[in-house]
């Protein structure tokens, strides 16, 4: 594939945003990006759960890059984002099962693992015989994906191992002028990563990582109990099992948990989050993710809070997790907690 990267790269958009590398979705900008991607630049985009750092995923120069800008280990591999269920056929081994859940919860948060077919570089994949694909909902990803006509890698748009972007600016906050091209397509809609199911052995369904789709969603289209792996891998064993590592999408300060009954102190030093806006607490140190506990609005705050606090200097963070047995969403949340806070 020719790459003409270099030159898109020296060539400014046609129609500038806020601040310097993030432009908004008009009809000009997008034919600008839709080329620059297929010449092999890379582009930030919004998805509906996080932002994502887009390439050409059959463009083995432009995935590398993604690698690299990322700082991403090269044994974690990407998924490929499609503008519809057809585009898979090219791409993957379909088992049965596959369309149903498409027709359910495509576009959308749900991340399907299947078995590859030798197009998509071993790259990508980090060597794995399956390859995680995904049809995003957010119309601007969408539209993109439409006009490029191809399968792009988008991880989420954050340097390795720190939170996800859920906004435009977070993104260009990480990565300043080496990801020069972000689309702006406003604050995430849902804020967490999809949900990720492993469907490579469909008598085995098996969710990865939790998210905006719960397991008895998809176990009720499939027919079937669907199992959620819970064990938390470092990053020696994570090399077998990829999109698993227990350290994830942390902030630079400590993080530590605790419960509905305990009730750490605010400090200096020390911020506190709650779930939502405590009573009796007046402290100019304590946050809150949502004004009335609903989850949807914690798990569209938390990545924001979290880059925020960080951005204000403080040591420690303390926050409280939801109950992850309320499941759906709630599990999510937690997980992505527990992430955050591991040593
Ligand atoms: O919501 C999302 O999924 C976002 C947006 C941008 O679409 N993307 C995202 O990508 O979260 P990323 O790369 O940050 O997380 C993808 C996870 C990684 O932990 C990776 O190890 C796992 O998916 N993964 C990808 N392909 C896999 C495979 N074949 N087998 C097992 N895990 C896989
Ligand atoms: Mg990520």
């Amino acid at each position: 594939m020719v790459t003409h990267s270099a030159e898109f790269y020296k060539k400014a958009p046609p129609q500038k945003g806020a601040s310097s590398f993030v432009y908004p979705p008009t009809g000009d900008n997008m034919a600008f990006f839709a080329e620059a991607l297929k010449a092999g630049c890379l582009v930030a985009i919004p998805t509906e759960t996080v932002y994502g750092l887009a390439g050409l995923a059959l463009d083995e120069t432009a995935s590398r890059s993604i690698f690299e800008v990322k700082g991403r280990p090269l044994m974690d591999p990407l998924i490929l984002h499609v503008a519809n269920p057809a585009m898979v056929e090219q791409l993957a081994d379909i088992p049965a099962g596959f369309s149903r859940l498409t027709e359910a919860f495509w576009p959308g948060p749900l991340t399907i693992i299947l078995p590859k077919k030798p197009i998509v570089p071993n790259l990508v994949t980090a060597g794995k015989p399956t390859v995680a694909v995904r049809m995003p909902r957010h119309p601007v990803a969408h539209a993109l994906l439409e006009l490029v006509g191809q399968p792009l890698a988008a991880p989420s748009a954050n340097p390795f191992g720190y939170v996800s972007p859920s906004t435009a600016q977070h993104v260009t906050d990480s990565f300043g002028e080496s990801v020069p091209f972000i689309i702006d397509g406003g604050a995430c809609e849902i804020g967490l990563e999809s949900t990720i199911l492993d469907l490579s052995r469909p008598d085995f369904p098996e969710i990865l990582r939790p998210g905006a789709i719960s397991a008895e969603q998809v176990g009720e289209i499939l027919g079937r109990p669907v199992q959620v792996r819970n064990k938390q891998l470092n990053l020696d064993q994570a090399a077998t099992a990829p999109g698993t590592f227990s350290k994830h999408y942390s902030p630079k300060a400590r993080l530590s948990l605790f419960g509905e009954d305990e009730n750490p102190s605010p400090s200096d030093n020390q911020a506190v989050v709650y779930l939502q806006r405590p009573s009796s607490i007046d402290d100019k140190h304590a946050y809150w993710l949502s004004e009335n506990g609903n989850m949807e609005t914690i798990a569209r705050s938390l990545f924001a809070l979290l880059r925020q606090l960080d951005a204000m200097g403080y040591e420690t963070i303390a926050c409280q997790k939801p109950n992850p047995a309320s499941g759906g969403l709630a599990h999510a949340v937690a997980d992505r907690m527990q992430r955050a806070a591991a040593k």
